[in-house]
């Protein structure tokens, strides 16, 4: 991602005759519902404009790893979102199963120090080799999006943390990409928190718009709220594309 792209949605290649192959590869569903048979039903719907499906807390410790391995078969990207913040022995022996399961991509908190990110990339290593899948990629929490007090300095120690411990990406808030943006050839970032102008902004305190955060660098938006809460998600969905497309 980081290395294939302008940072552009382009529009050359479609699915479904509406939504361009490349947006469709930027954007992860999150699908913060307590109940698989909903998470699947919105899946199924909003499949033409999410190439990646955000398995967050709510929905495994609701569903458990039955949701993760359900939508990789679907053929979805499944971003496995548990935000692992433990001892390393721990973290390594949870990586170990989500690495087996068949998701492109778990996040750990990178506030969890270089031991446990390690140990977050080799249990999906491991997980993965056992289970003869490729292994996903860590994605290192810097600060959250409903966070507006930390410094561009711990920003900065936490890309630094990440890339040297081995992780995929990083996931930070729109504002973040600017300061991130060395860090923009090894580190896949991943950008949540991302409202169209004038929609309810909940409890995020940084947002940005879709097109802003694709020109500023991100790889990957987590579209929450703004579509799944929406009366109706499929209408919203392709609200968003066409912000993009404009
Ligand atoms: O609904 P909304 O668009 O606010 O969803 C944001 C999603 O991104 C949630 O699933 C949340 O857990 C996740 N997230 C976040 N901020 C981070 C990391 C993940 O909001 N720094």
């Amino acid at each position: 991602m980081a290395d294939e792209d302008t940072g552009e949605p382009g529009s050359d290649e479609t699915e479904d005759g509406r939504v361009s192959v490349d947006i469709r590869s930027r954007l992860a569903l999150a699908l913060d519902v307590d109940d698989l048979i909903e998470a699947k039903r919105l899946a199924a719907a909003l499949s033409p404009y999410f190439g990646t499906i955000k398995v967050g807390l709510e929905l495994y410790v609701a569903a458990g790893p039955t949701s993760v391995g359900y939508f990789a078969e679907a053929g979805f990207d499944v971003f496995c979102d548990l935000k692992l913040h433990d001892i390393p022995n721990t973290v390594e022996r949870a990586a170990r199963v989500v690495g087996s399961l068949g998701a492109r991509w778990m996040t750990a908190h990178t506030s969890g120090g270089p031991d446990m990110l390690r140990a977050a990339v080799e249990g999906l290593a491991e997980g993965a080799a056992r289970a003869e899948m490729p292994a996903p990629g860590v994605l290192g929490v810097t600060v959250l999006t409903s966070d507006d007090t930390a410094t561009a300095a711990e920003l900065t120690a936490r890309c630094d943390l990440a890339a040297d411990t081995g992780c995929g990406g990083i996931i930070c808030a729109a504002p973040d990409l600017e300061v991130t943006e060395p860090w923009a050839d090894r580190l896949v970032r991943v950008v949540p928190g991302i409202r169209l102008p004038g929609g309810d902004t909940h409890d995020q305190a940084r947002v940005a718009s879709p097109g802003d955060a694709l020109i500023e660098g991100a790889d990957l938006l987590v579209i929450g709220r703004m579509v799944t809460a929406a009366d109706d998600p499929v209408a919203a969905a392709e609200g968003l594309v066409a912000s993009l497309l404009s």
